[in-house]
């Protein structure tokens, strides 16, 4: 349901039934959930990075290298994210095309991503 491996569950399942009960209220709970602009930002990276990142909530990335984004975490706080995704992001890795974002869109991208991280 996951999508994780088998054997990866005994350790992980008190954790996901946690957030899945979190996840529910944050949900149901109006106010909680993905505002016209993130869903848009989510759109757009859907997208252009979709193909090798998961995107949303839940999901395994299709690249097995490419971090899902809501494992991000601190990232998204410690570096200036919004910055990176205007310079563009091949400094990051060789793999990944060139993205430039305008900066309404790089912090609509990151106000989106910081909203999906699975601890905040
Ligand atoms: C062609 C596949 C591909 C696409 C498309 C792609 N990425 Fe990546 N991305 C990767 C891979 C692979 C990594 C892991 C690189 C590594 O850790 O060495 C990565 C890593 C990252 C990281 C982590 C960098 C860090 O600081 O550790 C960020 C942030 C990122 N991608 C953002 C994006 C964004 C935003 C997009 C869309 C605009 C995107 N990527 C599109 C393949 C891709």
């Amino acid at each position: 349901m996951f999508g994780i491996k088998t054997a990866a569950l005994p350790a992980t399942l008190p954790r996901l039934l946690g957030l899945a009960l979190l996840s529910a209220v944050a949900w149901s709970a109006s106010g909680h959930e993905l505002d016209a602009e993130q869903k848009r930002s989510r759109a757009l990276l859907e997208n252009l990075c979709g193909r090798c990142h998961a995107v949303g909530k839940t999901g395994q990335s299709p690249n097995p290298l490419a971090p899902p984004f809501r494992a991000f975490g601190e990232k998204l706080y410690d570096t200036d994210m919004v910055q990176r995704l205007q310079d563009g992001l091949t400094t990051i890795h060789p793999d990944m095309p060139t993205f430039r974002f305008s900066r309404y869109e790089a912090a609509a991208a990151v106000n989106y991503l910081r909203s999906i991280q699975r601890s905040r």
